[in-house]
């Protein structure tokens, strides 16, 4: 199946198709020099299959996890470029999750003022949300992707079979991302989710979330508004994130759970419960709150909150600190 993300000029196909990793080649435009980056945890086999696809190709391996989206790997992918003498037609392909995407894109964003990229999504989480859309950034000073850039991928291949490898708890995550997207752009979505689950039904998750995802970066490409509905749920999973040692996509289903009106917060605790995700959070409400408003997006002692009276709905509010503070309590002390 064929996803087109319509953006003008900078318009993109996302393949989803099982089986298509071994399709690469006649997906992407690979008759250049490729830049392959991924990380330790993505399973050689898929990395052999693209490295097989490329005409020309350098690999470099970054460590697994968060902390590995950092100017240094950014360098170093730039490094590698220069040295290999890439041009302006050459690109970028990332083989892995979100950080791999994140950091892959942003070197192909900078590099020459912008080079091709291509994402090859191996986690649940990338193949719903981050490959698609154009985010790339860089942590800096113990700030989430406070440098990057918006550089639409060139295409995205999405082949489902990759899951299989992937841990039960990332699938979570990525479950999260799925349910956030269903439970504000899409009833019938959130209602697949709350009756069969996302194991079973993954590639119409996959495909539901995507359809979400590309209708709003069309409509809002670069998060002027409309965008930030796909914030739901990060505002206090960031400040989460920075209190506990949780997981990303485990922060977000925290984060959605004050932020949901309480005739419905018990039905998306039990669909978000049912897909292994934690619904109680213990860390300290002062500690998280404070995290929460440091976020790059708070303004003025306030940030705009996604906040869901009803499944499939979603309205942005402006929320302070105190308001926040009071959310959380009421959710989980
Ligand atoms: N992951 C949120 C966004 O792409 O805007």
């Amino acid at each position: 199946m064929i996803i087109p993300v319509n953006l003008g000029k900078k318009s993109y196909d996302i393949t989803l198709q099982r089986g298509a990793l071994k399709r690469t080649g006649e997906i992407f435009d690979l008759d250049r020099k490729a830049l392959i980056v991924t990380d330790k945890g993505v399973p050689k086999e898929y990395v052999r299959e693209v490295c097989k696809a490329c005409r020309d190709h350098v690999t470099v391996i970054i460590k697994a996890g968060e902390e590995s989206k950092n100017l240094e790997n950014f360098q170093k992918l730039c490094e590698a470029m220069l040295k290999n003498n890439f041009g302006r037609k050459d690109c970028v392909i990332a083989v892995g999750g979100g950080v791999v995407g994140d950091l892959a894109g942003f070197a192909a964003a900078c590099f020459m003022r912008g080079i091709d990229f291509y994402n090859i999504p191996t986690t649940l989480l990338s193949q719903v949300d981050s490959s698609v859309g154009g985010k790339t950034a860089v942590d800096f000073c113990g700030i989430k992707n406070i440098i990057g850039a918006f550089h639409q991928p060139k295409a995205v291949l999405i082949d489902p079979d990759v899951l299989d490898t992937l841990d039960e708890r990332q699938f979570a995550c990525g479950a999260a991302e799925a349910v956030k997207m269903a439970v504000t752009c899409d009833e019938k979505l959130f209602e697949l989710i709350e009756t069969k689950g996302v194991k079973t039904n993954t590639e119409a998750v996959i495909e539901g979330a995507l359809k979400i995802k590309a209708k709003v970066v069309e409509a809002d490409e670069t998060e002027a508004g409309l965008r930030r509905v796909l914030n739901f749920g990060h505002t206090l999973g960031h400040g989460i994130e920075s209190a506990t040692g949780l997981l990303h996509g485990e922060c977000v289903a925290l984060g959605m759970i004050p932020m949901t009106a309480p005739s419905l917060r018990n039905r998306l605790a039990a669909v978000l419960e049912a897909e292994n995700l934690p619904t109680q959070c213990k860390a300290p409400s002062a500690k998280v709150i404070e995290a929460a408003m440091h976020d790059k997006k708070a303004q003025g002692g306030a940030v705009v909150t996604v906040r869901v009276d009803k499944a499939g709905s979603y309205k942005f509010v402006k929320s302070t600190g105190e308001e926040l503070l009071k959310d959380y309590e009421e959710a989980f002390l």
